[in-house]
C-alpha cells in the first residue's frame, strides 16, 4: 500500500489534472469513453471489462457516483472485452495523471506491465470483482464470496431436483465462464464441490462427459458461444435423453443455453426447460425467471461493491487502511491481495421481489 505520494507525482498529478479538465466533459456513459464528475480532489481512472453486459454499466456508474460524492473526478473506460485494449486504456489512463486505479480486469494475466506503470507513479490499484494476477502491483480487491456464488447455484440444483430426498439419478451439463478470468475456477469449484458427491453416486450425470474446468469454459463469458456447446451438446448426446439440469455460471450464457434448448423443442409440458442457473440478476434474466424460464440466478449488489472499491482508493489515497475481511483466500501467484468480499444471494421466482425491487435494485415496472 502506497500512502505517501512523492512531489513529482504530485506536480505531474497537478498538470494532467489540469489537461483532464480541459479534456473531459462528456457524460460518464459517453462512448468518448470518458467521463469526468464535478469536484475537488484528484481523477480516480476506473477501468470496466465490456458494455455488452449490463452489469457492468451499472457497476461503472456506480463508481462513478460514488467518487463524485467523495470529491474525486473520473475518468471511465470500458475495454469492450478486448486486453489490449484495456492495457492501453490503462496507459492512457496513468499518462493523464489519475491518483488511484479501478480495474475490473478482462485477463486477468494481461495487466502486469502496465501495473508497474502504475506503481512506478505511485498510483494504487484496486482490483475490482476480478483479481489481476501475477502482480505485486495491485492493493486492494473488492469482490464477493466467489465460492459460495458457485456453491449457490450447485445447492439450487440439488434442492430443485429433490436430490437430498434421494430422487434421481438426472442428467446434468455443466458451464463455465472465461478462462482468463479469475473467478471462473472459483464459481465452478464452489459449484462442484456441491455436485461432485451426487456425480460419484451417479444420481448426477453429465452425460457429455464433459466435466473437467477446461473441458466446460465460454472465452469472455460469450451467450452465443455458450449456445454452439449446448446446441452441439444437445445434438451429440441428447436425441434419445433429456438434459434435467445445466449449471450456468452466468446470465449471458443462460441466455444463449436457453436458446440452444428452446430450439431443440425444450419447453414444453412433454419436455419441460431444465434448472438453470446464472448470475449477476440482469434484467432479461430475472424476466426469463419471472416467466419460468431461467429458473435461478445469483444476485449481486453491484451498488455495494462500488461502494466499497471506491472506499477503498479513498482511504488508500488518505493514507487509511481499508476495512477487508479476508486475507487469505486471494493469492494472486505473487502476493495474497487484501480483500473486502460481499455475500452473494441466490434469486428465484419465490424471492426476486424481496431481494431486487424491495431493495430498490430494478423498480416493479422495470421487471414487466
Ligand atoms: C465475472 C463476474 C460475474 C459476471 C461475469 C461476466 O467476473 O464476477 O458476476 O459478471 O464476470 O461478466
Amino acid at each position: 500500500m502506497r500512502t505517501r505520494r512523492s512531489a513529482l507525482t504530485l506536480i505531474a498529478g497537478a498538470a494532467s489534472l489540469a489537461l483532464t479538465l480541459t479534456a473531459c466533459g462528456q457524460s460518464s456513459e459517453g462512448g468518448s469513453k470518458e467521463s469526468s464528475g464535478s469536484a475537488k480532489g484528484g481523477t480516480i481512472g476506473i477501468a470496466m471489462p465490456t458494455k455488452s453486459s449490463e452489469r457492468w454499466i451499472a457497476d461503472g456508474k456506480n463508481v462513478v457516483k460514488d467518487l463524485e460524492a467523495k470529491g474525486y473526478k473520473t475518468k471511465l473506460v470500458y475495454g469492450e472485452d478486448d486486453p489490449d485494449q484495456q492495457v492501453s486504456q490503462i496507459e492512457n489512463l496513468i499518462t493523464q495523471g489519475v491518483k488511484g486505479l479501478i480495474v475490473a480486469a478482462i485477463d486477468n494475466k494481461s495487466l502486469n506491465n502496465v501495473l508497474q506503470q502504475a506503481a512506478d507513479a505511485k498510483i494504487p490499484v484496486i482490483a475490482y470483482d476480478r483479481l489481476i494476477l501475477g502482480t505485486k502491483n495491485v492493493d486492494y480487491y473488492a469482490s464477493f464470496d466467489n465460492t459460495k456464488v458457485g456453491e449457490l447455484q450447485a445447492s439450487y440444483i440439488v434442492d430443485k431436483l429433490g436430490l437430498k430426498n434421494g430422487k434421481g439419478p438426472f442428467n446434468i451439463e455443466l458451464f463455465a465462464g472465461s478462462n482468463d478470468d479469475n473467478n471462473t475456477k472459483y464459481f465452478f469449484n464452489g459449484a462442484m464441490s456441491v455436485l461432485q458427491p451426487y456425480i460419484d453416486s451417479k444420481k448426477l450425470v453429465v452425460k457429455s462427459g464433459q466435466t473437467k474446468l477446461t473441458q466446460v469454459t465460454t472465452l469472455r463469458w460469450d451467450g452465443a458461444t455458450a449456445q454452439k456447446r449446448m446446441e452441439d451438446i444437445l445434438t451429440s448426446t441428447y436425441s434419445s435423453a433429456k438434459v434435467d439440469a445445466v449449471l450456468s455460471p452466468y446470465d449471458g450464457i443462460s441466455i444463449g443455453i436457453l436458446a440452444a434448448l428452446k430450439s431443440d423443442g425444450y419447453g414444453s409440458s412433454s419436455k419441460p426447460l431444465p434448472v438453470i442457473t446464472g448470475q449477476d440478476a440482469e434484467l432479461a434474466s430475472v424476466k426469463s425467471i419471472i416467466a419460468g424460464e431461467q429458473t435461478q440466478t445469483v444476485y449481486k449488489d453491484t451498488r455495494k461493491l462500488a461502494d466499497v472499491a471506491a472506499n477503498m482508493v479513498d482511504d488508500v489515497l488518505n493514507g487509511k487502511k481499508p476495512e477487508t475481511n479476508d486475507t487469505k483466500t486471494y493469492d494472486n501467484g505473487t502476493k495474497v491481495v487484501p480483500a473486502y468480499l460481499l455475500q452473494p444471494v441466490s434469486v428465484d421466482k419465490t424471492n426476486y421481489t424481496k431481494e431486487l425491487v424491495d431493495t430498490g435494485y430494478y423498480t416493479a415496472a422495470e421487471l414487466k
